[in-house]
């Protein structure tokens, strides 16, 4: 197959500028030429259903490429709009502070939260998970974008904040992954989803964070209303830009 061809192909593109480490003008140029055999295989185990990102171990989140590997996460562009309220509430808060503000990114996964958020604010940022294999990539991806976070191993969080963010495990048991390479525990939270939700916000009255920014899923607003309805909280459910709900903001006291 010739480079021109492929590059009519889903990912073609991509998948040569990364094994030919050069650029599209350079494909462009050069559309004539074979591609190198590598090619078929990278396509064929993309067409198996094995994730583009886990095969170059890049992801790009919020502008930026992070490293990812099997086993942790690929992040989505759906959490964008969580990171930009948290950053807009974090900005607004840490101003009115003497000190630093403190936050948790509970659930981080590969980091991108917490990177985010130590890269547009002046917080001083915790980052949680289960997951050591997670951890081992978020502590990667903190380094490669030179901001100091601590990490911790441990069941969601266990120490005070002014703030916490998460993209918690928010999906419906009987929900199907969406590929069999990431982990199970990334999406799970019970029968309605929500289970690992609930134990959040409890989690955070023991604590007394007034601020929570959580990721949700669309269906998920009426019942956890009916949850946050028995504290005494003021909250606000924000929409991605397809007017679907995607996350809720928390103000507890
Ligand atoms: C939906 S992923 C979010 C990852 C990342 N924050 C993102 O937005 O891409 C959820 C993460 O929660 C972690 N997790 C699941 N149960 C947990 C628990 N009880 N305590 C801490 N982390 C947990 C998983 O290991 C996974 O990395």
């Amino acid at each position: 197959m010739k480079i021109k061809d492929a590059l009519k192909e889903q990912n073609g593109s991509y998948i040569l500028e990364k094994l030919l480490n050069k650029d599209k003008a350079w494909l462009f140029l050069n559309d004539n030429l074979e591609v190198p055999k590598e090619y078929f295989e990278i396509q064929n185990k993309i067409k198996s259903g094995y994730p583009i990102e886990y095969i170059f171990e890049e992801v790009w989140f919020y502008g930026d490429k992070f490293y990812i590997k099997e086993g942790v996460l690929i992040p989505r562009d759906d959490t964008e709009i969580v990171v930009e309220r948290a950053i807009k509430l974090i900005n607004e808060k840490c101003k009115m502070k003497n000190e630093k503000c403190k936050v948790i990114d509970c659930c981080t996964g590969s980091g991108v939260i917490a990177i985010e958020i130590a890269k547009h604010t002046n917080a001083k940022v915790t980052a949680t998970d289960i997951s050591e294999k997670a951890l081992e990539v978020a502590r990667k991806n903190a380094k490669l974008h030179g901001v100091g976070i601590e990490f911790k191993k441990c069941d969601l969080f266990r120490e005070k904040a002014d703030i916490l963010v998460a993209n918690p495990p928010y999906v419906e048991n009987f929900w199907q992954k969406p590929n069999e390479y990431e982990p199970d525990i990334a999406f799970f939270g019970g029968e309605d989803g929500l289970d690992i939700v609930r134990e959040i916000i409890k989690k955070a009255v023991k604590f007394e964070i007034k601020n929570i920014i959580l990721e949700i899923g669309y269906s998920q607003k009426k019942s956890l209303s009916e949850f946050l309805n028995q504290f005494e909280c003021k909250y606000e459910f924000f929409n991605d830009l397809g007017g679907r709900v995607r996350g809720v903001e928390i103000l507890f006291g």
